[in-house]
């Protein structure tokens, strides 16, 4: 059977109400039916509602807050689905960060981020002469940090309200009974086939011998059991006995480092978020070992002096200003960033008002600056990933981005326990001078070390206003993951326009080096012509990102959009 797939803006509050079911969630007829189900792109829902890349893992959200679960709960069971229904980017194998209000005000921040072994070292994707071996950090199994998903769910549960079996219970039903693949899924299967076939040493339920087509349904019954483990001993049914043996087992077929300690000793760490305020709203944001939060923080506060208002929406003078933001605050990324734990980030000066006003001190609105006359500032101190959007009945806003790095990420499957690695050790600098799978330039700050987070671009946000919630956003992309949710929220805060647009509108990227605009489709051709006059080169791009944003009106309701991009959806009540 096929899915079915509409894409409409509905405006109906409560329109995809689902009646309660005592029996489960998943199956034929019940509220999650595994063989029948539509992407939602736009809806305005009156309490509830959760955004993610799948229909059926927003499905799964919506159902654990309509048996009394609040967002951590839904938050808990939508990343779980997403791990068997987005193989790409949801996942057990990879990690992420948490950033969430709870509707009393207490502010929440996990990092899971994945965490290099204790055997990593800082040259080891160089050869005996210094040459980098990017295969070697994005691909296969030397490309894998520890993972931190698991903790993360875990970490996550301390806010929750039902037993974690309930929360895990449909991502085992979903892998165990199967699920209708869509064809951008079956694309994907087919055309990664040979790396799938390459990087792996045991079968995977990704690779068939007949081309995969939509409307197929793909089992997992090794995910299903790992994730049977997980539901009946906890955190220890990844990270110890049988889980942890077949990924160690995994890496010494495949010459991987993860050893039965790096597991063992992982583990998913509260952090202080980043807060900060933009023209009277406050921005809750993820800290390092993210460089999202200071980014947003830096892009927002170089433009706040400007009216963004009056100069519009795509107009040259908005985007040339934005531009000029990006270029500046990507260059302290690459000087500046790293997991604080390692590295003495210097988080205060670079948000501070005086160091970002000498930042644009040469700012010249008639011309494109040059990045190589932009050096850092001195402060002392397949692009895949995914996101989830979520806000319950009484006000708990959760925002999650995970990854497991490029699309599929390290495309090894743990043999015998059915999940993706991550190929996230590539987020670290390899060698100072050489970029990454996203251009990104990096040195000591995010050099290799064992134990050491990898600098991440994800950065889950919130938006409150008048200490109330207004906004939860993110998206997927890399290193265009803080430049999407920047100018996100000035679509909304100095635009004024609705979710959708927020979301689905064309945007444009500039990381300091290379030394381009990247300009997604759909852009306006004028703009960038006068932008190239100006001396800025552009470079054309296809979609940026795949932003799930929800917007809080001020009568309470919530206006959620999934992105155009991908099969992203929403549910809600
Ligand atoms: N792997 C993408 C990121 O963490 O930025």
């Amino acid at each position: 059977m096929k899915p079915l797939y509409i894409i409409a803006p509905l405006l109906l509050a409560g329109f995809f109400s689902i009646a309660q079911n005592k029996s489960g969630i998943v199956g034929p007829g019940k509220q999650v039916d595994p063989y029948h189900y539509q992407s939602v792109k736009s809806v305005t829902f009156s309490k509830a509602c959760v955004a993610s890349a799948h229909p059926l893992a927003s499905q799964v959200g919506v159902a654990v807050m309509r048996r009394g679960g609040n967002a951590f709960d839904a938050m808990i069971a939508t990343q779980l689905t997403l791990a068997v229904v987005h193989p790409a980017a949801g996942n057990l194998g990879g990690g992420g960060f948490l950033t969430a209000r709870k509707s009393d005000g207490k502010l929440i921040t996990i990092d899971y981020r994945e965490m290099a072994s204790a055997k990593a070292t800082r040259d080891m994707y160089l050869d005996k002469n210094g040459n980098p071996q990017m295969a070697l950090s994005q691909d296969g199994h030397l490309s894998s940090g520890v993972p931190g998903t698991v903790g993360g769910v875990f970490a996550t549960h301390k806010f929750a309200k039902l037993p974690f079996a309930e929360l895990i219970q449909p991502a085992i039903d979903l892998a165990e009974k199967g699920y209708v693949i869509s064809a951008r899924q079956a694309k994907e299967f087919n055309e990664l086939k040979g790396e799938f076939l390459k990087f792996n040493t045991r079968p995977t339920a990704f690779v068939k011998n007949t081309p995969w087509k939509e409307g197929d349904t793909l089992y997992q019954p090794e995910l299903a059991a790992t994730l049977t483990r997980i539901r009946d001993n906890g955190a220890k049914g990844f990270y110890e006995g049988e889980t942890a043996k077949l990924i160690v087992e995994e890496m010494q077929r495949g010459n991987g480092i993860l050893s039965y300690d790096d597991l063992k000793n992982y583990v998913a760490k509260a952090r202080t978020p980043i807060t900060f305020k933009y023209r009277g709203y406050d921005v809750v944001s993820f800290p390092p070992p993210s460089s999202g939060g200071i980014l947003i923080a830096q892009m927002l506060k170089m433009v706040e002096k400007y009216p963004m208002n009056q100069y519009g929406f795509e107009s040259v003078r908005s985007t040339q200003l934005m531009i000029e933001a990006e270029r500046r605050a990507y260059a302290d990324r690459a000087e500046h960033m790293g997991d604080p734990d390692f590295w003495k980030v210097p988080q205060k000066t670079l948000m501070s008002d005086a160091y970002l006003a000498t930042r644009m001190k040469d700012y010249d609105s008639a011309h494109a600056s040059k990045s190589a006359d932009i050096k850092a500032g001195t402060a002392h101190e397949s692009e895949e990933t995914t996101h989830i959007s979520i806000i319950d009945g009484d006000g708990n806003m959760a925002a999650v981005t995970t990854t497991l790095n490029n699309s599929y990420g390290s495309k090894t499957v743990v043999g015998g326990a059915g999940f993706l690695l991550n190929d996230e050790m590539d987020d670290f600098s390899v060698k100072p001078g050489v970029p990454n799978m996203y251009g990104a330039l990096g040195g000591d700050a995010n050099a290799i070390a064992p134990g050491k987070r990898m600098l991440s671009s994800m950065v889950p946000t919130l938006v409150l206003k008048n200490n109330k919630p207004f906004m939860v956003v993110g998206t997927p992309g890399g290193t265009t993951i803080p430049t999407s949710v920047y100018q996100s929220i000035v679509d909304v805060v100095d635009f004024g326009m609705s979710a959708q647009d927020a979301v689905n509108k064309p945007k444009f990227h500039h990381q300091w080096l290379p030394d381009e605009v990247m300009i997604e489709k759909g852009f306006s051709p004028e703009v960038k012509a006068a932008l190239e006059a100006m001396g800025y080169k552009t470079r054309n791009r296809g979609g940026i990102g795949r932003t799930e944003l929800i917007k809080i009106l001020p009568n309470g309701q919530r206006e959620a959009a999934a992105d155009i991009r991908g099969d992203d959806s929403l549910a809600g009540y």
